[in-house]
C-alpha cells in the first residue's frame, strides 16, 4: 500500500456529504497508532469530530484558511493535539511537531489507500480552536484535517527533483 498511497495522496479541500463508515474512520485511527515518535513516547491525543455543529464552529475558526471551509463539508475532522512536556525536548529540539507530524502522515496516507480525502490544516489561531473543542491549555494544537469522499482530486503538485534536496556523502 505505501508507495501507492505516498503517490496518489494530495491535499483535498472539496468534499462530497457522503458519510464515512465507522470500519474506514477505525481504520484510518487505528493507522495513526502505529506512528513513529520520539523515544515511543506516543504523546498524541487525537479529537475526532463528527456533529456538524461543532465542525461548522471549527470551521469558522479556520476562517481565511483555504482548508477551513473542507472542515465543515467533510463528516469527519481530525484534531491533532500534543502535550510538549509528554512528548520530551532533548537537545533543544522540541519533539512534538514532529511526532504530531508524522502521525498526521500516517491518516493522510491510510486515508488515501481508501480513496478518502484530508488536507494538514496547520495554520490556524490555536485561541480560536481551543475552546470550540474545549481543549486544556496545556495541550499544543497542531494539526486538523478533514476526513471523506473528495468531491474534486487536484492533480500533482510540483516537487523539487531528487538532485535538488538530497546531499550526497557531504553537503
Ligand atoms: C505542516 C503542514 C501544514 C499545512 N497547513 C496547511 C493549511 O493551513 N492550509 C491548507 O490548506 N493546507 C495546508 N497544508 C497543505 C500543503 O499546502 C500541501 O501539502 C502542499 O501544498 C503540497 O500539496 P499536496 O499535499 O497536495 O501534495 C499544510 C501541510 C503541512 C505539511
Amino acid at each position: 500500500m505505501a508507495v501507492e498511497a505516498i503517490r496518489k495522496r494530495r491535499s483535498v479541500r472539496k468534499y462530497e456529504e457522503t458519510p464515512v463508515s465507522d470500519e474506514q474512520l477505525n481504520q484510518v485511527l487505528d493507522a495513526a497508532r502505529y506512528a513513529a515518535s520520539w523515544a515511543n513516547k506516543q504523546g498524541w491525543h487525537i479529537l475526532v469530530v463528527k456533529d456538524p455543529g461543532t465542525r461548522a464552529k471549527l470551521s469558522e475558526a479556520l476562517e481565511g484558511n483555504p482548508g477551513g471551509k473542507a472542515v465543515g463539508q467533510a463528516p469527519v475532522a481530525i484534531v491533532v493535539c500534543m502535550d510538549p512536556n509528554e512528548s520530551g525536548s532533548p537537545n533543544g529540539k522540541q519533539y512534538f511537531m514532529t511526532d504530531a507530524g508524522i502521525l498526521m502522515d500516517h491518516i493522510m496516507l491510510e486515508a488515501a489507500d481508501l480513496g478518502l480525502g484530508t488536507v494538514f490544516i496547520g495554520f490556524f489561531d490555536e485561541d480560536k480552536v481551543r475552546p470550540v473543542l474545549g481543549v486544556p491549555d496545556e495541550f499544543r494544537i497542531v494539526g486538523i484535517t478533514p476526513l471523506g469522499v473528495p468531491a474534486k482530486i487536484p492533480g500533482e503538485r510540483p516537487r523539487n527533483e531528487l538532485a535538488d534536496i538530497v546531499h550526497w556523502e557531504k553537503w
